[in-house]
């Protein structure tokens, strides 16, 4: 049976060119199992027809709130409580900012309104209408009341130009759509039994009684990958730096400030861990002569000699007999070859590899990402952290699996513990 049998797709469709591609997407949601219940806007009806959608869908399509004969066989509120899932694809910056504001004069919004299934909308459009202050305000506040936006893509436009807005491609939104459910598919624990560690969060290097060196991690993306362990049904120690959001319940924690603790607190803890998952973003150096006092402003030039920090996945990864061990890379160029020399010379399982700066990655909630182990990759496309939690945890809980039936991991000589 596939991962999505019995499960009940409204897919709205609305005013955008992209929607030259839902008679495919309709296709490969329905290859892999789902029910799929067209539901056109006005402007949609412009771009593609209601001939072509019932015929791939197999399912009489609905454009109309106002249509007597649909609303006596499925009224708009039962077909709200029938799906499973919304989906809107393409959505135009006119169904989000209906969306965003909570009206309701057409099918389609009612049914958002009306439904407690979760919404994932694909926006596609040009890419300065994407750019729009206006816009960006409306997937953020659709984002935080969490619809999961799927999306947009960077690249060729159908207007000519080039940039992020492009609808994703109807396998991407499907892969995003289904992952979630395939957690229910390989049990409702997949993770049943196993201690999973998590780091999270910035570290800090104090320089004086009242300064510091730190970075701009948040710790949402760690944060959200210990409540989706712990719903997986692992034992979850989640070790944060400083982080100003609040401890997901039901997990173990041990709140740390600089690298060195943070080091000690896994070591100290790391003896009966599965699988051990380095989102934090822990600080390369610490000031080698940390001032008892404030430092005066008293010299023109000043400097701070940096002592490396020891490295805390890489002496996760070399442990004798140690845990699984998947690391996290944000870099700013280059990202293919940065992650794959890192997961080769620290020795790791995986990495999870993403794109930070101009906006993307930290402190932000939604992330894209790419992950690769030794034998394959896998592209997640900009989702809401906690969706992407959930996707991360399914993938490394089946390549965990895989792992304990095959060893892939070379033994390296194992780092000396530092204070
Ligand atoms: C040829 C053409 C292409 C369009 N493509 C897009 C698009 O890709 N994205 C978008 O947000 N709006 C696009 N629009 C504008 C929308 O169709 C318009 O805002 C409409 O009101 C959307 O209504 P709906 O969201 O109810 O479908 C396009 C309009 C035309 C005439």
């Amino acid at each position: 049976m596939s991962c999505m049998s019995r499960q009940k797709i409204i897919l709205g469709i609305t005013g955008g060119i992209a929607a030259y591609k839902t008679p495919e997407l309709i296709r490969r949601l329905k290859d892999r199992g789902a029910d799929v219940q067209v539901v056109l806007t006005r402007s949609a009806r412009e771009f593609v027809t209601e001939t072509t959608l019932q015929a791939v869908s197999g399912l009489p399509v609905r454009t109309n709130l106002w249509d007597k004969e649909a609303e006596a066989a499925m009224g708009h509120i039962e077909l709200a409580r029938w799906a499973d899932l919304v989906l809107i694809a393409p959505a135009t910056a006119e169904i989000m900012a209906r969306l965003a504001s909570g009206a309701a004069p057409d099918l389609l919004t009612t049914l958002c309104l009306a439904t407690g299934a979760p919404i994932a909308i694909a926006p596609a459009m040009n890419h300065v209408m994407w750019s729009n202050p206006a816009v960006q305000e409306n997937r953020q506040k659709l984002a935080d009341r969490g619809f999961r936006i799927l999306g947009p893509a960077d690249g060729d436009q159908a207007c000519g130009e080039s940039g992020p807005g492009r609808m994703l491609e109807p396998d991407d939104i499907v892969k995003a759509v289904t992952a979630p459910i395939a957690v229910a598919e390989v049990g409702p624990a997949p993770l049943a039994g196993k201690n999973v560690m998590i780091t999270a969060g910035p570290t800090i290097e104090p320089i004086d009684p009242v300064r510091f060196i730190s970075n701009r991690s948040s710790g949402k993306m760690g944060y959200a990958l210990a409540a989706s362990a712990r719903d997986a049904g692992a034992s979850v120690i989640l070790i944060s730096g400083p982080a100003n959001i609040p401890l997901p319940d039901g997990v173990d924690s041990i709140s740390v400030e600089s690298a060195r603790e943070m080091f000690a607190a896994v070591h100290a803890n790391i003896d009966d861990v599965d699988i051990f998952v380095g989102a934090a973003a822990v600080g390369d150096y610490h000031a080698a002569d940390v001032k008892p006092e404030k430092i005066k402003k008293s010299h023109e030039n000043l400097s701070i000699t940096l002592v490396k920090n020891p490295d805390i996945l890489s002496s996760v990864a070399r442990l004798k007999d140690g845990p699984f061990t998947v690391g996290f890379a944000a870099e700013t160029e280059n990202l293919h070859e940065h992650a794959f020399g890192k997961l080769e010379n620290k020795n790791l399982d995986m990495i999870v590899a993403n794109l930070v700066g101009k906006g993307r990655g930290f402190d932000k909630d939604d992330n894209a990402v790419e992950v690769f182990w030794h034998e394959g990759e896998r592209a997640f496309p900009l989702m809401n952290k906690k969706t992407l939690a959930g996707e991360l945890v399914t993938l490394i809980a089946e390549r965990y699996q895989v792992s304990l039936q095959t060893d892939t991991k070379t033994e390296l000589p194992s780092i000396a513990v530092r204070d």
